[in-house]
């Protein structure tokens, strides 16, 4: 009699433990089973009283360790359950809900602008290379047919590099066409974009950082007709087929004879008398026929081939694309500024 019933007792022990309630439901049946009124393991505790008296404490803790085995079992899988339930709710889906805006980017005007020139060059078979923006003298003055006691050399006017005169933050991207030179020759068609650097006082119409695109054609033949018709071209491509552009006689060292080109931006608003300085002309570059002593500092024979270069000023340009106002609105990295380009291509 007494054995039977401690076999019922592991009986019973051994079915709790092999119970898994997999949810809530599940778990409701275990608390009905062994800890509901009417559970299975109150019967065991009845039989007590049929036990011979040794036996009953001994029976009466095994029915016990049964009961808060189920009572342990119920409590942890609780917690589980609870946990999970949590969990997925904090990770369920709410397909109603507004996304993230999805931050776009633009493109900088100065980029926009230059993009435009290099294809408009492109098409004509120029190729676009690049140097650096740290020169020696010789490649940004010197090789450009350029004094030792030009202004231009002055301090007020160049960044020399603290403890090594020699070096300056380039003034102009001509200096790419002494590199250029030196090391190729004719025929050479090419474009160079980049940054310079002048001690310039930073104003609404200049700033002391800025870029250029620089433009070099030499060959046999080449002559002025020629480079006005491709800067007539690329005002067209540019501008639209109507805009007019006026070339002045100018001077810089490195090209004879010289000029400025303009192009018509107009007189209507304040911004155009601004930027026009009240004359409705923009002059957007200078160029000129390659000076012979230019050629020849790089290696080429001014005997042999003639040259036309230009060198155009891209913020301007910006400015009057995308009527800006101020040279300074293109260097201050002010969101407010950069989102208007957003999907200008
Ligand atoms: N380097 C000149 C400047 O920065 C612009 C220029 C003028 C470039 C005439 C040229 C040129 O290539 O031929 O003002």
């Amino acid at each position: 009699m007494a054995s039977e019933a401690f076999q019922k007792v592991d009986a019973l022990k051994e079915q709790i433990q092999s119970e898994s309630p997999a949810n809530h439901d599940e778990l409701e049946q275990f608390r009905i089973a062994y800890l509901g009124s009417k559970n299975q393991i109150k019967p065991l505790f009845g039989m007590i009283g049929q036990l011979p008296n040794e036996e009953k404490k001994a029976f009466g803790q095994a029915v016990n360790e049964v009961k808060q085995l189920a009572e342990a079992k119920f409590e942890s899988i609780k917690a589980q359950l609870d946990a999970g339930a949590e969990e997925s709710e904090g990770t369920s889906l709410d397909l109603t809900a507004p996304g993230f805006p999805y931050r776009q980017g633009s493109r900088h005007p100065v980029t926009l602008t230059l993009n435009r020139i290099i294809d408009i060059f492109r098409r004509i078979g120029f190729d676009v290379v690049e140097d650096r923006e740290i020169e020696d003298q010789w490649h940004n003055f010197t090789a450009l047919n350029t004094p030792e006691d030009h202004p231009a050399r002055d301090m007020q006017d160049t960044f020399y590099l603290k403890d090594d005169m020699e070096h300056v933050l380039r003034t102009h991207t001509s200096s790419v066409q002494a590199r250029l030179m030196e090391h190729s020759q004719p025929p050479i068609r090419i474009i160079a974009p980049g940054r310079v650097y002048r001690n310039e006082t930073v104003s609404a119409r200049s700033h002391c950082q800025f870029h250029q695109v620089e433009g070099l054609y030499v060959d046999k033949d080449v002559s002025m007709a020629d480079m006005k018709q491709t800067l007539m071209y690329f005002a067209r491509a540019m501008y639209g087929p109507d805009v007019k552009i006026r070339l002045r006689p100018s001077y810089f060292p490195f090209t004879e004879p010289s000029a400025e080109m303009d192009v018509y931006w107009g007189l209507e608003t304040e911004l155009d008398h601004k930027i026009t300085k009240g004359t409705g002309w923009l002059e957007i570059l200078g160029c000129g026929m390659v000076d012979p002593n230019v050629l020849d500092a790089c290696g080429i024979d001014p005997e042999v081939y003639t040259g036309y270069a230009f060198g155009m000023g891209i913020e301007r340009q910006a400015l009057r694309q995308y009527k800006i106002s101020d040279i300074r609105l293109l260097f201050e990295n002010d969101m407010r500024f950069l989102e208007q380009f957003k999907g200008t291509l």
